[in-house]
């Protein structure tokens, strides 16, 4: 183990950390993804139970991940088994971190596909094409664009360029530079676009969708995408949180960090959402549309509103960088993996992995052409199978995962230490680890194992009694953690 070279304190202050970390968080997943899932799975009760993920699972398991990532010092398969090793568990854990090297791999190669998109958009929005432009022609300009594959590929291409040219400069040119000026930028412009927003007729009923709940709409698999966007909006579950929080000096607060990571994360979704809803219910648009929601919607509004050139431009532009300031953490986990486990420069991990992403790529530019109709899972063509598995799948695996280490195999001597949350946050802490986190996670996985009401509950009846049994036997053959502790 002599051999592995470390994560080194990287982070220049408590501050960029956080911007960072908020620029992983911040992308795609908020302004794109939580929209369109919202307005395909009914709107006000998806949106509740997404919130109450975020806030009862998310937010301790990013709190951990982090934790988890200075603790271990290292990549993430590398971060685990060195913990794994610390205090005596199996040195399996590591296969937790190379589930998130795979992960964010996979999770990269559509996402520079759809970062792809908001670039072409830029551009056009540069050019002037979006000038009064109706609901109807906007459709009518995304179809022809996603009909065309080369014109995918050309700007998956360039994203897949731009992240390489970021992450190969390393953290300190790279990272922190990016995301310096853009994050507070993004919001500036969202809260334009919301006063603009709030003048139009729509804006009622947008808000009654987003946040008057109508539980008849949900389903177990609306629980189970809500949850699973929870872990990909904060980025958690795959190791990209665990990394950054590998570089961080002793002595910042992950607490305060944690927070501030998902009350951004949170205003950011939900501005978009208030906006793009507007347009939607303004225009006679369907909010169901997919992933499509943003580009067919935004246009519109910028169309209709004074400065809107400016804004839209700046708007494309600004969605562009907050992708890339997710995607280099995407890639990150499986760049030190390769830097410190494998003795690759950074620069060679870079494009090594850069092309198979971009290999990968292309069968997500496919889906929405040539490929339409070919099915990897049943149902859904390749883009949506990758994002089904990856975002509720690997992730929430990997993040229930990283919650029971933290809450089964740490010491709660050194949890104590790491987090500092006083005595009666480190009790909410760990129960919430214990408890309520990865018993969240295995009754929504449990429940959609199966279709049938009754064998849905046998099967969240296995999953509870295989976890308690878990954790009675950790707390009770395993010295560092008391019972009725
Ligand atoms: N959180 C990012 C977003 O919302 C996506 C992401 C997922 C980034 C996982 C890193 C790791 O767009």
């Amino acid at each position: 183990m002599s051999a592995i070279e470390l994560s080194k304190p990287q982070w220049s202050s408590q501050k960029v950390f956080i911007l960072a970390a908020v620029g992983s968080a911040v992308g795609l997943g908020n302004i794109w993804k939580f929209p369109y899932i919202t307005g395909e799975n009914g709107g006000g009760a998806f949106v509740l139970v997404y919130l109450l993920c975020v806030a009862l699972i998310g937010l301790p398991v990013l709190m951990s991940e982090v934790g988890l990532g200075r603790l271990g010092r290292a990549n993430p398969p590398q971060a685990m088994a060195n913990l794994a090793a610390d205090f005596r568990a199996s040195p399996l854990w590591s296969l937790l971190g190379l589930n998130g090297v795979l992960a964010g791999l996979l999770i990269l190669s559509f996402y520079t596909v759809i970062a792809g998109w908001a670039m072409d958009y830029f551009v056009e929005s540069a050019k002037g094409s979006f000038r009064g432009i109706s609901g109807e022609a906007v459709g009518q300009y995304f179809s022809g664009f996603l009909a065309n594959p080369w014109a995918l590929l050309f700007w998956h291409t360039v994203m897949v360029g731009l992240t390489l040219a970021i992450v190969a400069k390393g953290v300190k040119g790279g990272l922190e530079k990016a995301v310096n000026f853009m994050m507070p930028l993004l919001f500036l412009i969202l809260l334009v676009l919301v006063g603009w927003s709030a003048a139009q007729n729509s804006f009622g009923d947008s808000l009654r969708f987003l946040f008057a709940p109508d539980f008849s709409k949900l389903t177990w698999e609306a629980v189970l995408i809500a949850m699973g966007h929870a872990f990909f909006t904060l980025s958690i579950g795959m190791g990209a949180m665990m990394v950054y929080g590998s570089y961080l000096p002793e002595g910042y607060s992950i607490t305060r960090a944690s927070l501030w990571i998902v009350f951004a994360d949170t205003a950011v979704a939900l501005l978009a959402g208030v906006v793009i809803f507007t347009v939607v219910f303004g225009n006679g648009l369907e909010p169901g549309a997919g992933p499509g929601l943003l580009f067919q919607t935004l246009p519109v509004a910028f169309g209709q509103m004074s400065g809107g050139w400016f804004w839209g431009t700046l708007f494309f532009f600004l969605v562009v960088l907050a992708a890339l300031s997710s995607a280099i953490s995407l890639i990150e986990p499986a760049v030190s993996w390769l830097e410190q486990n494998w003795r690759m420069s950074r620069i060679r991990a870079t494009l090594l992995l850069g092309a198979l992403v971009w290999l990968a790529g292309i069968g997500t530019v496919l889906s929405f052409n040539a490929w339409k109709d070919v099915h990897l899972l049943p149902g859904r063509t390749f883009f949506d199978s990758l994002d089904f598995v990856t975002a509720n799948i690997m992730l929430p695996l990997g993040g229930m995962l990283m919650a029971v280490f933290m809450a089964w195999v740490i010491p709660a001597a050194v949890r104590r230490k790491t987090f500092d949350l006083g005595l009666v946050g480190d009790a909410l802490f760990i129960r919430d680890l214990r408890y309520i986190a990865p018993v969240g996670v295995l009754i929504v996985f449990a429940s959609n194992l199966v279709e049938s009401s009754l064998h849905r509950w046998i099967a969240v009846g296995v999953a509870l009694a295989l976890y308690a049994l878990y954790a009675y036997n950790r707390s009770r053959y395993n010295l560092s953690i008391r019972p009725g502790e």
